[in-house]
């Protein structure tokens, strides 16, 4: 069941109450199922980055409203509704799940309320779905696996990909297809299972009597924990080298053994030696108890500091959304990524870190692709 909580943060303020001043942020991201760390540490990011500024935006004091989207896109439409219609919030931030964000981005769309997306790939997002109220600080499906494919043609000439059947499986492999065939490669099947289903074991039986050069996966959550484990246990690690985008973002530590040195890109990388990453992480460590920061907890500091951006732009004026909005779409963000711009589309243009696991960490190793952008054809921003 969906619930709504409702926190107020950095306000006297109890329950339910608003004062008429303060701005309302709501937080709808998965918070319980295989991606509730996910939503965890994006809102923990995004909080971050606003405590960061004391607090406040522009001089208006902050108020979230948070709920549990349950990576269910059946609920998206009555949950999104809820937080504008009922809760009133000024700003819609959302979410992990390709198939909840395109419901929320329809209902965002037709309240004309911003919504910045601090995960979900789904290639329409920034795409046929495009509008200049939507926003994205995360990725494109179609960027997060074209930068895996891109390493992998550096490396195989043949592969199976195996990922789950949604939207992001299904445009990540795509991606991935498009640049490891571009390099020479040749994808021989895509294998793939209903979301958030984690019987791997069929199809690594099948990927062994493939006998792929390599192969790609788009899990994600604590599902990318068990599939590294059972291709560990399958014996595939050291004949058929598993690569992806996210299998061993933010969760090293359960992975153990199963998932050392192996090779992933993304748009972060732990072991980033900048004076920005640095300081982010020291302050994450310092406001949540010496955890580290992922790719995901990055993705939400930033979009509450592209949402910093707008309202700083008009003093904290809600009401002045066309100004605002430009200035979203002009920002140009200290991201602990590196430095963070938007396309035309509102997607992040951004490097691609070949990231190796090591311990605890995904240490940079190289860049797969300087600066992609996704090109967006189906947008037609109005
Ligand atoms: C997605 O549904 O878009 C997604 C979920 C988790 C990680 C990456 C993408």
């Amino acid at each position: 069941m969906a619930h709504v909580v409702t926190v107020l943060a950095f306000t006297g303020l109890t329950g339910t109450a608003r004062a008429a001043d303060n701005v309302r942020i709501g937080l709808m991201l998965p918070y319980s199922g295989t991606f509730a760390d996910l939503g965890k540490n994006i809102t923990n990011g995004f909080k971050l980055a606003i405590a960061e500024k004391g607090g406040k935006i522009a001089g208006r004091d902050v108020e979230f409203v948070t709920l549990d989207d349950e990576s269910d896109p059946a609920k998206a439409n009555e949950n999104a509704n809820k937080l504008i219609k009922r809760d009133k919030v000024d700003v819609l931030v959302g979410t992990v799940h390709s198939g909840v964000a395109l419901t929320m981005a329809r209902v965002a769309r037709s309240a004309g309320i911003p919504m910045i997306i601090p995960n979900a790939g789904a290639d329409e997002l920034t795409g046929a779905l495009c509008a200049p109220n939507i926003f994205r600080t995360s990725f494109s499906n179609w960027q997060a696996g074209y930068g895996v494919g891109a390493l992998m043609a550096q490396k195989h000439k043949s592969a199976v990909a195996l990922a789950w059947k949604y939207a992001a499986g299904d445009e990540q492999t795509a991606g991935f297809k498009e640049a490891f065939e571009k390099g020479g490669g040749k994808v021989l099947k895509h294998l793939t299972l209903p979301f958030p289903n984690t019987e791997f074991q069929p199809l690594l039986t099948e990927i062994a009597s493939i006998k792929p050069e390599a192969a790609y996966t788009f899990v994600a959550g604590a599902a990318q924990v068990k599939l590294a484990k059972d291709y560990h246990a399958a014996g595939l690690r050291s004949r058929i080298p598993l690569y992806g985008a996210f299998i061993t973002e933010g969760t090293l530590q359960a992975q153990g053994e199963s998932a050392q040195g192996l090779l992933t890109v993304l748009h972060y990388a732990d072991g980033l030696e900048t004076p920005r990453n640095k300081s982010f992480i020291e302050s994450y460590k310092k406001a949540y108890g010496g955890a580290t920061p992922d790719v995901f907890a990055v993705q939400g500091y930033d979009a509450a500091q592209l949402y910093l951006v707008g309202l700083e732009a008009v003093e904290g004026d809600t009401s002045k959304r066309k100004e605002m909005l430009k200035a979203m779409e002009n920002a140009k963000l200290d991201s602990p990524r590196g430095p963070l711009s938007f396309s035309k589309s509102h997607n992040p243009v951004q490097d691609m870190y070949i990231r190796e696991a090591r311990g605890n960490q995904n240490v940079m190793v190289g860049v797969a692709v300087k600066q992609l952008v996704d090109p967006s054809p189906e947008c037609k921003m109005q």
